[in-house]
């Protein structure tokens, strides 16, 4: 959206329309054209370490506009979808492009925290709704007044499987997490929970986040002999831990795997093999989620991506587009970025993941948490559900 745009706006609403365009010199078709639909610039790591986010991502919000049609509120939606490649110095350039020249009312994606942490003074200079359907860490939300979050913050998850492992016979824990922000909150709210609960850690590994060798953190893993080992990598990257989990013996140490979604996350389940039966993780989507809209979700996205399964980032992606559509139904298709924005606030609706919504305070989601099991289900590997803690508020953000 640039600034002469919204000034046509303001002139098309205390003028008749034509003389507005008129007067601004513009042909009236291209205005017109403007007025009618609503771009969403989605910014996403399609290439890189990260592809596996983008493409889940992608497929998500192409997965809601196929199910929910093109339009909201009378106006056409258009997607301009952008590759970051996960370099965050490339995600704040194109978002400043969308924005300016791009025409974009909205902006979307956002595969890791640094590329999100990167944009969020975009979003407040340009006073353009910045939906976070990705990156994870609590504070993200609180870099802008114009971040709203589908994915999830990773408290969620960290606390309640640091609860569900103190109260379920588990006293030792060595934690191993990606090191960059995402990684050590996991790390620090894993062991608020469960420390509380009575819990032990012996020691905290920090991996690094680009090219990692787990090699000699798993050596370390296996010289403490905890009784379970917390691990975080991002998306994606499970499959390649687990493949030197395995190696090194660990899988036959008698040390449990807990974690969130993460290690285990659905597009990489199958691959990684029998070496995940058994893990306990918690995450706020499985794509076994019982429930009838998951079923068809989990169908239908799986027809349209050569098999590729869901995971929590498509569900981020496919309710990331649920929250645009649906502001924009509240503001009758206005996308001024404030009136979008607190449409958007307290906002909930229903999610292939299960009842989801916008806390009006914290624009961050709120969302039921699932303390899931690996097991074998009709000859595929799934992350199935034991347990489910309702309606869980970012911890960060609840005092907690
Ligand atoms: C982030 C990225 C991930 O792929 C993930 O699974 C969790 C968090 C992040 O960078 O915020």
């Amino acid at each position: 959206m640039t600034i002469t745009r919204r000034r046509l706006m303001t002139l098309a609403a205390t003028v008749s329309f034509g003389v507005a365009l008129a007067g601004a010199g513009l042909p009236q078709s291209a205005a017109h054209a403007a007025e009618d639909t609503v771009k969403i610039g989605l910014i996403l790591p399609i290439t890189g370490p990260f592809a596996s986010t983008g493409a889940e991502e992608l497929a998500g919000v192409r997965q809601y506009m196929a199910d929910h049609g093109d339009t909201s509120a009378g106006k056409k939606i258009e997607l301009i979808v952008k590759d970051d490649t996960g370099s965050p110095n490339e995600t704040k350039r194109i978002a400043q492009e969308l924005v300016t020249s791009g025409g974009a009312d909205v902006l979307m994606g956002f595969g890791l925290t640094p590329l999100a942490f990167a944009t969020a003074p975009i979003a407040t200079q340009a006073k353009v709704p910045m939906v976070v359907t990705a990156a994870a860490t609590s504070s993200i939300t609180e870099k802008s007044p114009y971040i709203v979050r589908t994915s999830f913050a990773t408290p969620q998850g960290a606390y309640v499987i640091g609860e569900w492992a103190a109260k379920n016979g588990i006293n030792s824990v060595v934690t191993l997490v990606s090191d960059y922000a995402p990684g050590i909150e996991e790390q620090d709210w894993f062991i608020k929970a469960f420390e509380k609960g009575g819990g032990k850690v012996v020691e905290k590994l920090t991996v690094p986040l680009k090219n990692p060798d787990f090699a000699p953190f798993l050596q370390r893993v296996a010289d403490n002999k905890p009784e379970a080992v917390f691990v975080f990598v991002p998306a994606g990257v499970g499959a390649q831990f687990m493949k030197q989990f395995r190696e090194r013996g660990l899988d036959q140490s008698g040390i449990r795997l807990i974690g969130t979604g993460d290690i285990v996350d659905d597009q990489i389940l199958n691959d990684i093999g029998d070496v995940a039966l058994g893990i306990v993780t918690a995450r706020d989507y499985t794509a076994a989620h019982d429930s009838e809209m998951n079923r068809k979700f989990v169908k239908d996205f799986e027809a349209a991506n050569d098999g590729m399964r869901p995971n929590f980032m498509a569900v981020g992606g496919y309710d990331g587009m649920a929250l645009v559509y649906h502001a924009l139904e509240k503001t009758g298709g206005d996308t001024d970025g404030d009136r979008l924005i607190e449409a958007m606030k307290g906002m909930s609706w229903e999610s292939p993941r299960g009842p989801i919504s916008i806390d009006p305070e914290t624009r961050d989601i709120v969302q039921n948490i699932y303390i899931n099991k690996v097991e074998r289900k009709d000859g595929q590997l799934y992350s199935v559900t034991m347990d489910t803690v309702k309606d869980v508020k970012d911890p960060a953000k609840a005092g907690k």
